[in-house]
């Protein structure tokens, strides 16, 4: 069924891009351990503020999402401040699609959205995709600021 509140939005992975910029201290890796995905689970809860479509147990989360058949730990990407907590994700499935996207509150404004966002175009690029999409809620105000500051366009939803 074709969404009306929200976009699909478009980057094309074609000619350069540019390269993720991170803010100072933050480190970058794949999910690797339950504890982080308990920390993430955590952070998604937190950043949609119940609005979005995430189980409030962070065990049956893990179970639905790492069960899709789309998952693939690799295009989970974690930032961490320098504390080692969590300070932002970036959930993608495997046909090139954002899942989730998010930054802790109190790590906004400070560019984290925007490396990571690149960062994953940056993922998909290497592994040959055309393009990265994502949806997104048209009241989100800055999300789709940073989406079309890093060239994400609206395109249809198919089907
Ligand atoms: C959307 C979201 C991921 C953006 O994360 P972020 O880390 O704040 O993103 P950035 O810092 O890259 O950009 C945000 C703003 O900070 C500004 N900024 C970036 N670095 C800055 C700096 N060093 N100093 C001051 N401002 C800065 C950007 O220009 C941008 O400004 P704008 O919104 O007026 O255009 C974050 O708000 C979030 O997690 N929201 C809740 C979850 C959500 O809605 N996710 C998206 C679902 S589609």
């Amino acid at each position: 069924m074709i969404d009306r509140r929200a976009w699909r939005m478009r980057k094309l992975l074609d000619g350069d891009q540019p390269a993720a910029h991170w803010p100072a201290g933050i480190g970058v890796r794949t999910l690797n351990t339950p504890a982080d995905a308990k920390a993430v689970h955590a952070l998604l809860l937190r950043a949609y503020d119940g609005d979005e479509d995430i189980f409030p147990s962070a065990e049956d989360w893990w179970a639905r999402f790492s069960g899709d058949p789309e998952f693939d730990r690799d295009l989970c990407l974690l930032a961490f401040d320098t504390e080692g907590q969590l300070a932002g994700v970036a959930l993608c499935w495997t046909s090139a699609f954002v899942k989730d996207l998010a930054v802790r509150a109190d790590m906004r404004r400070q560019g984290l959205g925007e490396a990571l966002l690149l960062h994953v175009f940056s993922v998909f690029r290497a592994r040959g995709a055309a393009h990265v999409d994502l949806k997104v809620e048209l009241d989100n105000e800055p999300g789709l600021r940073l989406y079309r500051r890093c060239g994400m366009v609206h395109v249809p939803w198919e089907g």
